[in-house]
């Protein structure tokens, strides 16, 4: 037999990693995002003064692929893809590495690897989406 929740996803899904936990970890990775010397000016151009509106989002966005809250809304391969001017195909190795510091900062090594392995898969997406054009091989 399935555990219930498989078959009907309407059932509360268990909490994996507290929102406590995820606000900190958002925090701490726009800190360094802002910090960093490639990374920060991208952001901040692009975000402006809309900050306090980015970040309550992505707390969205990783309490959804967290814990399947279903919180978040919204199209990211959209909102990435104007961003190819501006974005290297490399940047995201040090958006990746920025990440994975924050974890090592914040949780034990078995929530480090299942967030990151998210991070990644979610990295190699965007990253597919913004600089893989087919057409351009021809
Ligand atoms: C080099 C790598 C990246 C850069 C430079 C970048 C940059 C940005 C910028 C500038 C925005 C704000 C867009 C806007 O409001 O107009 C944004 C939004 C966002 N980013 Fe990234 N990003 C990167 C990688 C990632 C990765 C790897 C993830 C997920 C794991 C991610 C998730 C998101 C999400 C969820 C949003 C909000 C989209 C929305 O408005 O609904 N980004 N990013």
């Amino acid at each position: 037999m399935y555990p219930p929740e498989e078959v009907n996803p309407r059932l509360p899904r268990p909490i994996i990693i507290p929102n406590d936990m995820i606000v900190k970890m958002v925090d701490r990775f726009y800190e360094k995002v802002r910090e960093h010397s490639i990374l920060g000016p991208i952001f901040d151009t692009k975000i402006g003064d809309r900050w306090s509106e980015h970040m309550p989002k992505m707390y969205r966005f990783w309490s959804s692929v967290l814990n399947s809250s279903g919180l978040y809304s919204g199209n990211p391969m959209q909102k990435h893809k104007p961003l190819t001017d501006k974005v290297k195909p490399e940047y995201f190795t040090h958006w990746l590495d920025l990440f994975r510091e924050t974890l090592e900062e914040l949780f034990d090594n078995k929530d480090v690897e299942f967030i990151f392995e998210k991070a990644e898969r979610i990295a190699q997406s965007l990253s597919l989406g913004m600089f893989y054009n087919p057409a351009a091989q021809r």
